[in-house]
């Protein structure tokens, strides 16, 4: 385990402060150490309050332990303080030769990508960034639906873990009281010599605890916990990898289509530059939304975007 885990586990324990000459001595290392394993502890989102004479004490924040996470989830966690995007971290695995599956992870994204290459805000602490890198190297036609497997599996695992009643807005926002708390990006790698897809990078980001958001996301985004987490990230990480790998596809599906957030809503939606308007009626199998139109055709729509106009 290294110094600052160690220093993040006693400092965790304690609601007081602990002074840098108790935890040099717990732990059999300088003062020094203990002050360079603090900042690092602060480099990776930890609000640490340091006083005269008391010590340190932690304010907020949780830290991501890979090692206890490979353990729990049975993968290899790779984890990058200063990454750009976990979905590149987990890119660059492919051409490292890293082992698939495994599971790339970050406190914070200087680059975070969303959907429609549109940018993702990471706040530097209270938020999960991680992709999951899978190689099914199948056919096309046999490619799985991820992205509603792995909305299904956040909404599980949150369901397992607290009594927080999130949704789903099709394709794949997660949402609480009227607001976004979590996105999924899901991007393949493919071959079309041999019609394969050979992998996926799954990527969510989860506002778990984020005091501030740009102002133009205010009214839309939130977070899982607006008070303090009953939970650790460390915990809702493994329970959504361990939902995803372990629970059978037909549950994931059905529980997506349960928590759907739009069926029997009122809808818009763009396609080549023409607004539609209709209710929602159902989710499909494989994902898709089938709409009613306001003159009475349906509509079945496999990707892209929909805004509620009704709530
Ligand atoms: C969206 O809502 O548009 C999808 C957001 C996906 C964000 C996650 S955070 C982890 C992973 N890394 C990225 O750069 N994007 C995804």
């Amino acid at each position: 385990m290294k110094t600052y885990e160690k220093i993040y586990l006693l400092l965790e324990e304690r609601d007081d402060y602990i002074s840098g000459e108790d935890l040099a001595q717990e732990l059999g290392i300088s003062r020094t150490s203990v002050w360079k394993a603090i900042r690092q502890l602060e480099a990776h989102g930890l609000v640490i309050e340091a006083a005269r004479h008391k010590g340190y004490k932690l304010v907020k924040g949780d830290l991501l332990l890979p090692k206890q996470l490979e353990q729990e989830i049975g993968l290899p966690v790779f984890l990058k303080v200063d990454s750009d995007s976990t979905q590149l971290d987990a890119k660059q695995g492919i051409e490292l030769g890293h082992p698939s599956p495994a599971l790339y992870l970050s406190p914070y994204q200087n680059k975070a990508k969303g959907r429609f290459g549109r940018p993702f805000y990471a706040s530097r602490d209270g938020g999960i960034y991680m992709s999951l890198r899978l190689s099914p190297n199948a056919p096309f036609l046999e490619f799985k639906p991820y992205t509603i497997m792995a909305a299904a599996a956040v909404v599980k695992a949150i369901q397992n873990l607290t009594n927080l009643d999130v949704e789903i807005k099709w394709v794949n926002d997660i949402y609480l009281n009227q607001k976004k708390v979590a996105g999924i990006l899901t991007e393949a790698i493919s071959s079309m010599e041999t019609q394969t897809v050979l992998d996926v990078v799954i990527g969510i980001g989860i506002n778990f605890h984020i005091d501030y958001f740009p102002e133009e996301l205010q009214a839309s985004a939130g977070n899982l916990f607006e008070g303090r987490p009953t939970i650790s990230r460390n915990q809702l990480i493994a329970e959504i990898w361990n939902c995803f790998l372990q629970t059978d596809e037909m549950e994931l599906r059905a529980l997506y289509k349960e928590k759907s957030l739009v069926v029997g809503k009122q809808v818009s939606f763009v396609e080549n530059q023409v607004e539609y308007r209709g209710t929602a009626v159902a989710v499909t199998d494989t994902g898709n939304l089938v709409l009613e139109l306001k003159d009475g055709r349906a509509k079945t729509l496999s990707s892209g975007e929909i805004s509620l106009t009704s709530w």
